[in-house]
């Protein structure tokens, strides 16, 4: 990339000096002087040059090849849900308070008797192999011990070696199977990597209909694909049932001492059910708008759920988060905390850890820039008088 970059640039470079372009300028007024000087076309050289992870996205856009793109990038039939995880930051605004000693800020959290750096967490995502050769073993060496990572069913590296390449806290995300002792396998993996926390993932019934990765599917490159949990289990490894119900949250009570959280609710009455059923957690999400075209963002969705888990257990939320606004909005309406998947990928394909780890440090610091320009240095602090409806 950073080559194709510096080509591009030169090229550019050269033609702006020519007199032939020089003249041409003159003519057409602002055109492309101006066009260089735009940040939001700008393609970062290096992590440090990114400004926001959309620069990160650009640099990506370049390094991965199509069907890697498409399997990062796609949601479900038009696109509309991961559209509307996007457009619902829109509908609130931010109240800001002012002459408020904002000299230092605190991010810190408390959840499930962890003490946590900051509300940013990463969010299970497979097969990073296609995406880098260092994969999860990367994204965990970034997250290091300030970010909790959650580790997907479905990564290239075994769990085991991704605890132990990163050093921080994992979680680790479970898919349900037909098969109890692959399910078992997994879990026992997991608690042997030091995994507290078992994120169940519910809204994965049957496999969402993206068509740019399904196009661009024969094309993947097999070599960069990888199932490291399923290594060395030797019983059928179906993943997904579609006769999963609310059963499967007790036999994992019976089967796990980890704490179990729900990824992918998004009603009130699933939100009571979850409660009823003794989870520890929600994750409000829609798999970042990859499972049904339902239209609806995961921010208009997380009242609702969290009025049916009614402060009894902590609600978390993802999709769409690009920004520290979008992170402040969700927690000023009532999130624990927020995970993201896209943007750490991004990161990821562009420049591998360091990449990741620039993800994480931008989000960190448009959390912290937001938190000051408001008046909330602490995140207790930040609530609903944090935030106006537009329009109101
Ligand atoms: C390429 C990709 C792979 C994903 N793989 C998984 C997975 O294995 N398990 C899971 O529960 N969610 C998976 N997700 C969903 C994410 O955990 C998360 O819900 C979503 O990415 C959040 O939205 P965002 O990408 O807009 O931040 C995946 C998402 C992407 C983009």
């Amino acid at each position: 990339m950073a080559e194709s970059g510096t080509t591009r640039r030169a090229l550019l470079g050269t033609a702006l000096a020519s007199p032939w372009l020089g003249g041409l300028t003159g003519v057409v007024a602002g055109w492309p002087r101006d066009l260089l000087a735009r940040p939001e076309l700008a393609i970062p050289e290096r992590p440090s040059q990114a400004l926001d992870v959309f620069q990160l996205k650009a640099v990506a856009r370049q390094v991965l090849d199509q069907p890697t793109w498409h399997f990062v990038q796609n949601g479900a039939d038009d696109g509309k849900t991961m559209h509307a995880n996007r457009t619902a930051f829109d509908a609130w605004q931010i109240r800001a308070r002012r002459l408020v000693d904002v000299s230092s800020t605190d991010m810190s959290l408390e959840l499930f008797g962890d003490t946590l750096d900051n509300p940013i967490l990463l969010a299970p995502v497979g097969n990073q192999l296609a995406l880098h050769a260092d994969g999860e073993l990367a994204s965990a060496r970034a997250a290091g011990s300030r970010h909790v990572m959650i580790c997907s069913t479905v990564t290239s590296y075994p769990i085991g070696e991704i605890a132990a390449a990163g050093g921080g806290p994992l979680w680790f995300q479970l898919y349900a199977s037909p098969n109890e002792a692959l399910m078992r396998h997994l879990i026992a993996a997991a608690e042997s990597a030091g995994c507290r926390v078992l994120v169940l993932t519910v809204d994965s019934a049957t496999r969402g209909n993206r068509e740019g990765e399904r196009w661009f599917a024969k094309q993947m490159d097999r070599s960069r694909s990888r199932l490291g949990n399923f290594e060395g289990y030797d019983g059928p490894k179906r993943i997904g049932n579609p006769a999963a119900t609310w059963e499967l949250v007790d036999w994992l009570r019976q089967n796990t001492q980890m704490r179990i959280v729900l990824k992918g609710i998004v009603t009130r009455e699933d939100a009571v059910l979850s409660v009823e059923r003794g989870a520890d957690g929600i994750i409000v999400s829609n798999h970042g708008g990859r499972q049904e075209e339902s239209g609806r963002g995961t921010l208009e969705s997380l009242p609702e759920v969290l009025d049916g888990a009614g402060g009894r257990i902590p609600v978390l939320i993802d999709g769409g988060f690009r920004r520290g606004t979008d992170i402040y909005k969700a927690l000023a309406l009532g999130a624990r905390a927020i995970c993201i998947g896209r943007p750490y990928l991004w990161g990821l394909g562009a420049f591998g850890e360091d990449g990741v780890a620039r993800t994480l440090a931008l989000l960190r610091a448009e959390l912290k820039r937001i938190m000051q320009l408001a008046g909330t240095p602490r995140l207790a602090d930040i609530g609903p008088a944090s935030l106006v409806r537009r329009g109101a």
